[in-house]
């Protein structure tokens, strides 16, 4: 559990009140949080919205319209990093992971995190022009859910499938977080007979 406000002292874009585009977390880590969740402990501010995307629709629409794009999205692996509090952590990962039944399993989207990594020229433009489709969509309003968080609303959702943001803002704006490990989720679903 964490909690969080404005601080520019922290190299953390989640620290600052400019506007964090549609991402997901923990793309540097081999075991990126299932659920997170965000309470709004102080709210006397103006802005500050929190964005929710689907990646799974903009996968969709991604496969339907764009195919070129889906294969590079789905096939390049990309490298996260996290620097900071005594470890260095990396991973890789496709921006849409598909499973071996070719569904979508897992979106992970982070420019804020993304670490340098080298293909061959071609690819790499292909990737960028991916790239470039997939964060335009996903800051596109048609696609994103936006609501201001009020004290003492908390909002749970899936760090698998569904991408979140937060528009700027001005004033204080404190908030609470926590993540839970997605097999733990799973577990307790398969126990509840959810899934
Ligand atoms: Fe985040």
């Amino acid at each position: 559990m964490w909690t969080f406000e404005s601080n520019n002292k922290k190299a953390d874009s989640a620290y600052s009140n400019q506007e964090l585009r549609p991402h997901t977390d923990s793309t540097y880590s081999n075991d990126a949080p299932g659920l997170q969740l965000l309470l709004c402990c102080k709210y006397e501010a103006k802005g500050g919205d929190s964005i929710m995307v689907d990646g799974f629709k903009l996968a969709n629409e991604i496969k339907q319209k764009y195919k070129k794009h889906f294969k590079t999205l789905t096939t390049t692996k990309v490298k996260g990093s996290y620097i900071g509090d005594g470890v260095l952590l990396e991973a890789k990962r496709p921006i849409i992971k598909l499973n071996e039944k070719n569904n979508f399993e897992q979106i992970s989207f982070n420019n804020y995190d993304r670490a340098p990594f080298r293909e061959t020229n071609k690819k790499t433009i292909d990737f960028y022009k991916a790239i470039k489709v997939f964060d335009t969509m996903a800051n596109q309003k048609q696609y994103q859910w936006r609501h201001i968080l009020k004290p003492g609303e908390l909002l749970i959702f899936n760090n698998w499938r569904v991408m979140h943001g937060r528009g700027a803002f001005s004033g204080i704006r404190k908030m609470a977080g926590c993540y839970i490990n997605k097999e733990d989720f799973d577990s307790c679903c398969r126990m509840n007979n959810i899934i």
